[in-house]
């Protein structure tokens, strides 16, 4: 390899940076992505890479097979005990599950007096996700968490596809009494889906929430006991003639986001109990406002008998039109891309054109995931002592938060995972308009990924450049 070579490698490196920052492209139900950026996010917006991954809309996408195959479900039981440091970083994660089972993006903390771990929000941050690395098709998954407070402030615990089928509970931290359920088949939105459940404190309270969801009904049952039952043959649209029930594997995500920032639709402050106070005591102490998560729980349940199967690691969609339980078939396709280049359409995009890039790109991704991106390590010891001493040695991708002695790592992203956006005449919330509040930061997070990634490869490529 000749120190020319190398200079073009990075220079060309360099230069698809740039195109890729200078160029949005957005994906919706009239316009998919094109092909050279084939995946199109859960936010609305066309790439390769990350986008691939976590939620990739199928629907929408290039074709079928852009987003990546999903793995399959495995039963697991998680305790979130100095757990920060295990989790991937959703902004670099290229699909090996062997290295995570839940991917963050935002802002996370081990909250060692509870053996628990804290989902940060702090001033004028989009929020914090948690999501699973694997999807769910059928199974049981519940979750013993303590849920935010105040207006403004939502927590979510969905189970969500990239068809757009979900299944929710969400809590406004106006009303730490109730569970809000519901569902969506493919993003249709219908305001008769929404049901109240009756608890208690769900912020002073570990509350144990489980979607017990099976080809024929979904239950939502708090602290084992049933709240809601939805049977598939309620969901019948006679118009359409099918099931317009959640059908499509789906990934879990629990979420902390900022329903109430002024910058959100009207409709949608008004379902997150108004305008989120940026300045109220949690945002001095401990730093930020905070959900609680202490243990996950999944069970897989069988696919349905009819499924398609020629391999036992993926979930791939087979066709582009309808998107239903009846298009999924199981394969071994492969789940992880080589490089943020990769899709669907060809995984090992980017390592091959030669061995130094595929070397650079391998180092730097892998150096990314294994050291210091991780999340924060800051020890929460006490919600109320102003004094509590932390540390942070975060390095993550875009920007730190600091509150005193407090740092909190915290990228860009809109952890809204399921935004509810609204129209200001009509007042009504809608799950699919949602792309245009959170974009622009999934944009400019995931650039903050590619950014660092092409970063590595640059001081590798001058190292490798002055060694030759
Ligand atoms: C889809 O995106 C295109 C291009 O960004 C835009 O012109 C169009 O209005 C969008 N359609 C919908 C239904 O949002
Ligand atoms: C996936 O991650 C595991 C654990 O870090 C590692 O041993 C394995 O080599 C990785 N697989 C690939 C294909 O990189
Ligand atoms: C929240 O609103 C503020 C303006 O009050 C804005 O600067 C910020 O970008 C918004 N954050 C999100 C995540 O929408
Ligand atoms: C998870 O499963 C274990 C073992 O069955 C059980 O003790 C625990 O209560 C469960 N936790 C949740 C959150 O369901
Ligand atoms: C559920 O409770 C919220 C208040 O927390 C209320 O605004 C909403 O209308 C209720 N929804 C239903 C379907 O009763
Ligand atoms: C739906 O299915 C359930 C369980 O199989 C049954 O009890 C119920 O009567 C059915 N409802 C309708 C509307 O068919
Ligand atoms: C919403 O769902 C209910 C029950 O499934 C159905 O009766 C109603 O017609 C639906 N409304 C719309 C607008 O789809
Ligand atoms: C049936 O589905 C169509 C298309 O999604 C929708 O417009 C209509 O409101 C649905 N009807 C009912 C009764 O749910
Ligand atoms: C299995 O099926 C998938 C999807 O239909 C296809 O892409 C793949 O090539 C098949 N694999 C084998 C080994 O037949």
């Amino acid at each position: 390899m000749t120190v020319a070579n190398t200079w073009l490698i990075c220079l060309v490196s360099v230069f698809s940076f740039i195109l890729r920052v200078e160029a949005s492209t957005f994906c919706n139900a009239t316009q998919a992505c094109p092909e050279d950026k084939p995946c199109c996010s859960q936010y609305g917006q066309c790439g390769t890479g990350q986008y691939c991954l976590n939620n990739c809309d199928v629907r929408y996408s290039f074709s079928h097979d852009s987003c990546m195959p999903i793995p399959v479900c495995k039963s697991s039981s998680t305790k979130f005990k100095d757990y920060s440091s295990k989790l991937g970083n959703a902004d670099i994660f290229l699909g090996n599950v062997s290295e995570a089972d839940w991917l963050y993006t935002g802002a996370v903390l081990d909250y060692d007096d509870e053996e628990s771990l804290i989902l940060a929000m702090p001033k004028n941050s989009g929020g914090t996700v948690l999501s699973s690395t694997r999807a769910v098709w059928y199974g049981k998954v519940s979750a013993k968490i303590k849920t935010s407070h105040l207006g403004g402030v939502v927590t979510g615990f969905i189970l969500y596809s990239g068809a757009g089928d979900e299944i929710d509970y969400e809590f406004v931290g106006a009303d730490l009494e109730t569970a809000q359920t519901n569902f969506y088949w493919e993003s249709v939105l219908n305001y008769t889906n929404s049901v109240n459940i009756s608890t208690t404190d769900t912020f002073e309270n570990y509350h144990t929430y489980e979607l017990d969801w099976h080809e024929d009904y979904v239950t939502w049952s708090i602290d084992g006991v049933v709240g809601r039952t939805l049977y598939k043959n309620q969901t019948y649209n006679a118009t359409t003639k099918s099931y317009q029930y959640p059908q499509t594997p789906s990934k879990v995500d629990i979420s902390i986001w900022p329903g109430g920032n002024s910058t959100n639709a009207p409709g949608t402050i008004a379902w997150s109990g108004g305008e989120i106070d940026w300045n109220a005591a949690d945002i001095n102490d401990p730093g930020y406002y905070y959900a609680i998560i202490n243990e996950i729980n999944i069970t897989c349940y069988d696919p349905p008998s009819t499924a398609k199967k020629n391999g036992t690691s993926a979930y791939v969609y087979t066709s582009s039109n309808e998107f239903l339980a009846k298009d999924i078939a199981i394969t071994d396709d492969e789940v992880m891309m080589d490089t943020d280049e990769g899709s669907g359409l060809d995984p090992h995009k980017g390592a091959t054109t030669s061995s130094t890039q595929k070397t650079s790109s391998s180092t730097s991704t892998s150096s990314s995931k294994t050291s210091s991106d991780h999340s924060t390590s800051t020890k929460k010891n006490s919600k109320s002592s102003s004094t509590a001493s932390s540390s942070s040695s975060s390095s993550s991708s875009s920007g730190t938060t600091k509150n005193g002695d407090k740092a909190v790592s915290t990228t860009s992203t809109s952890a809204t995972s399921h935004i509810k956006t609204a129209s200001s005449e009509s007042g009504s919330v809608s799950s699919s308009a949602s792309a245009s509040s959170s974009s622009s930061s999934m944009s400019g997070n995931n650039m903050g990924a590619n950014a660092i990634a092409n970063w590595r490869l640059t001081a590798l490529c001058f190292i490798l450049g002055y060694i030759l």
